[in-house]
């Protein structure tokens, strides 16, 4: 297909389709389970006159199954252009490796994937890098938190796991007018239901183990970028003189595997967030939950700003009963739903942030984010929305029954 074709398909055939491997002619991508290339006299020379070949040299330095998975993803997100590696975990730092130096600073939003917070809290502290955290939807804050040492503002599109949303043109603007960078994490949303460069930010980086794996069978992380305000060749640096040195590569088979989970992202995600519509209102009318944290929800506090920005309102919610113990009660009662770590994929998982993935936050920091011990986190699935209703719905009456016994 010529490429002006492709730029014009809609989101759901541009996910499904690729071109079809040049050699075989194979329309499936074959699996290129190989780390060494052949070297021709045409590469050495180029190599050897400071060429920078991104691909077909070593496994490291970047893989053909690695580059169409790029490629997709660049296309998905309206990207310029896009690097995949080993973890979500390692998109974010090595962004952050990649841009700051010591004496640099960050303006992140409180809420932030747990480990996200703790590198920016202590990690990136080891190496002269100090963060402000601030709630990114008062500009006030931001604006008084920037200082001339100031780098990037950083926000997750929809914040793990309290689902705030933050409005990005205030954000993109303040970011402009003083020079600096806007990264989001776009995990819990996915390109389906936002593509965050399409409204001004300048790098995405994603954890590909959720939604777009999809399937709880591999780990992947994504960096996307808008050229706009990096310098030309940011993205061969970011490979060459970061990702490549930190080697958080992204192994041929689980690029493989995110190629196909990417296929069905639409069609799956299209399902799941309707089922979290219907579970967020069936919830918040459960007499034993105290409130339901959904984008799509009138109640919810940035109803609006998701409006405006989100075709859909995603398939992860959270809500909240009344203590720790009800919310064990309730996931450890659960027989069609998980009760596991993780997010993003064909099955509905439920987590409790306060007591797993925020566990070594300290609770002042956790209440900043509004995570409740109470709080159970939901990735909604691909099963049967009524059966994930009654499946929550006889969970949560176990506490019930448990209490009045
Ligand atoms: C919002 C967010 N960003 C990043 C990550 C890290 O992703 P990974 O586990 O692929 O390293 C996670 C993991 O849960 C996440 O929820």
């Amino acid at each position: 297909m010529k490429p002006e074709t492709r730029d014009k398909l809609a989101f759901d055939s541009k996910a499904v389709y690729y071109n079809p491997d040049p050699s075989t002619k194979s329309i499936n991508a074959p699996l290129y389970l190989s780390n060494n290339f052949q070297y021709d006299e045409e590469i050495y020379q180029n190599i050897v006159e400071g060429a920078r070949i991104t691909e077909n040299i070593y496994g490291r330095c970047g893989n053909p199954n690695e580059t169409l998975l790029q490629e997709q993803v660049a296309m998905l997100e309206n990207a310029d252009g896009c690097l995949a590696l080993g973890s979500g975990m390692a998109a974010v730092a090595t962004t952050c490796l990649a841009l700051l130096r010591p004496g640099d600073h960050i303006v992140s939003d409180w809420t932030t994937y747990s480990s996200t917070h703790e590198m920016f809290d202590h990690r990136l502290t080891d190496f002269g890098i100090e963060t402000t955290f601030v709630d990114c939807n008062d500009i006030e804050a931001v604006k008084a938190a920037i200082t001339e040492k100031t780098k990037i503002i950083y926000f997750e599109t929809i914040a793990n796991p309290n689902m705030r949303v933050t409005a990005i043109p205030p954000l993109v603007k303040l970011a402009r007018d003083n020079n600096l960078l806007v990264i989001c994490d776009n995990t819990f949303a996915s390109p389906y239901v936002m593509r965050p460069l399409d409204w001004g930010v300048d790098i995405v980086v994603e954890s590909a183990t959720k939604f777009m794996g999809g399937h709880n069978d591999v780990l992947g992380g994504i960096i996307a970028i808008k050229k706009t305000n990096l310098p030309d060749d940011f993205l061969h640096d970011l490979r060459w003189g970061t990702h490549v040195k930190l080697g958080g590569v992204l192994s041929p088979f689980n690029a493989w595997m995110l190629l196909r989970g990417l296929q069905t992202l639409p069609v799956r995600l299209e399902r799941q967030c309707k089922t979290a519509m219907k579970l967020a209102l069936y919830l918040e009318n459960h007499p034993a939950v105290q409130k339901v944290h959904y984008p799509g929800l009138v109640s919810h506090p940035n109803h609006e700003i998701a409006k405006t920005q989100m075709p859909n309102y995603g398939a992860m919610l959270t809500f909240e009963v009344a203590d720790g113990q009800s919310a064990i009660e309730v996931c450890d009662s659960l027989e069609l739903c998980a009760f596991a770590a993780s997010l993003g994929s064909v099955r509905t998982i439920t987590q409790i942030p306060a007591t797993m993935a925020f566990l070594d936050i300290p609770k002042i920091e956790r209440e900043k984010m509004n995570i409740q011990d109470g709080m159970v986190r939901v990735s909604v699935g691909l099963e049967d929305p009524h059966d994930v209703i009654n499946d929550i719905d006889q969970a949560l009456n176990q506490i019930t029954i448990h209490k009045q016994g």
